[in-house]
């Protein structure tokens, strides 16, 4: 195990009716407001009259960034940091999944910078200062409720890319808040969470026992969950077992004192800088082409996935066999799901594949596993068509 700092300082309100607390924590955070939200999912639900009731209540003057796109845009981000700098705003108010998350993130870390809030997401600057931010999840997939990620397109130049800006001090998770995913954008948000698991878990650091078996408890957990959700959106206690395993998968657990790999998002974002396609989508076609790709760097790690997280019963066969066994229970799983399984899917051809080839390696090779040049994203992506 390698040495490691840990430190979340995120607090977690968990469950039915935590919404009752919006109240105190707007009272200690102040009373200018950016309230932070999407295409109007909250404003069908009913959420958005229950946050502002509640925010007034707190004496808060509300201001609003609406509009936040799925893969959200640096567009809309200086937008509201515009909004914060007129209306001087003290803290931002994120409702919604993990694009008005990031975005919020983004506009956080934005208003205290003078330059150009792309900075952070080039690497050309790192944020020394940020407004306090709260979130609403109503999605359960990113774990952005509980990390100091953020993911931002620039459309002009197509670029998708991340950055580490800021952690929510709070985060209210209601998982009845999620009743009203959409069954695609619920697909989308399990296999999400399982990737998330997956960039983690295959690693070539040695003795991780524990975060091993928290990766696979996590994956686990969310296999035996994901028809019943899928069933029954409406189940109170599958969706909450979905939401909380989307937080732990990328709230910081996992990866202390392991080598982690995430090329795989790195193939995914260039994807979707190019044809806008939901981040899960992607990651559900991508993620078996990588694990074909890069198994043979450390066969015993993906037999044990196989055995350990799909039931693969190893007798009989090779170490390899059972290997493309995990391989091919991941595919079929999300195949039964109803997840994308090809590029074709969204009607994506050949024509840019070396362009996404380039854009999923801007800073040079990715990956830990196995390193990635463009030259092998491309064929990983050339497996996905
Ligand atoms: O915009 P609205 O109207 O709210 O509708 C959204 C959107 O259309 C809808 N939705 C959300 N909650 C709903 C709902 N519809 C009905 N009822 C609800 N309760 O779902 C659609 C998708 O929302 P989005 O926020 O885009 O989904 P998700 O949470 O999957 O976020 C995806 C974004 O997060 C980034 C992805 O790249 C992508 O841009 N990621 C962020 C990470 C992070 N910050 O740590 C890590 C991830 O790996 C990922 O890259
Ligand atoms: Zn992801």
């Amino acid at each position: 195990m390698n040495n490691f700092i840990y430190h979340n300082p995120t607090e977690l309100l968990f469950g039915k009716g935590q919404l009752s607390h919006l109240t105190e924590k707007a009272r200690q955070l102040g009373t200018s407001v950016l309230l932070v939200y999407g295409g109007g999912s909250i404003k069908r639900s009913g959420l958005y009259d229950k946050v502002v009731g509640l925010l007034q209540e707190a004496g808060c003057r509300v201001h609003e960034l609406s509009g936040v796109e799925p893969n959200p845009r640096l567009s809309t981000v200086k937008k509201g940091i515009e909004i914060c700098r007129q209306e001087n705003v003290e803290w931002i108010l994120a409702v919604g999944g993990g694009s008005v998350i990031d975005a919020a993130k983004a506009v956080a870390v934005g208003v205290p910078y003078e330059g150009d809030v792309w900075d952070f997401y080039l690497r050309t600057a790192v944020p020394e200062a940020a407004l306090p931010l709260g979130t609403v999840l109503t999605l359960a997939a990113t774990g952005s409720e509980m990390n100091r990620s953020s993911v931002v397109t620039n459309w002009e130049t197509q670029e998708k890319l991340g950055a580490s800006t800021t952690f929510p001090t709070f985060s209210i998770l209601d998982p009845e808040h999620t009743f009203t995913v959409p069954r695609d954008q619920t697909i989308y948000g399990i296999c999400d969470m399982m990737s998330h698991v997956f960039e983690q878990y295959f690693s070539h650091t040695e003795e991780i026992a524990l975060q091993t078996r928290f990766a696979e408890s996590i994956l686990k957990t969310v296999i035996e969950t994901a028809e019943r959700v899928l069933a029954n959106p409406e189940d109170y206690d599958a969706r909450a077992t979905i939401l909380y395993c989307g937080t732990m998968a990328l709230n910081g657990t996992l990866p202390v004192g392991v080598e982690t790999d995430w090329a795989t998002h790195k193939i995914e974002h260039a994807v979707s800088a190019v044809y806008d396609i939901p981040h899960g989508g992607g990651l559900a076609i991508i993620f078996p082409k990588w694990m074909r790709y890069v198994y043979r760097e450390n066969v015993s790690r993906f037999k044990r996935f196989a055995v350990e997280v799909w039931g693969v019963d190893p007798s009989g066969k090779s170490e390899e066999e059972i290997a493309l066994a995990g391989i091919e229970a991941t595919e079929a799983f999300f195949a039964r799901i109803g997840a994308p399984t090809r590029l074709a899917d969204y009607k994506i051809g050949e024509e840019k594949l070396p362009v996404m080839a380039e854009k999923a390696t801007p800073f040079g090779p990715i990956g830990s596993f196995k390193q990635l040049t463009s030259a092998d994203v491309a064929e990983i992506l050339r497996m996905c068509l």
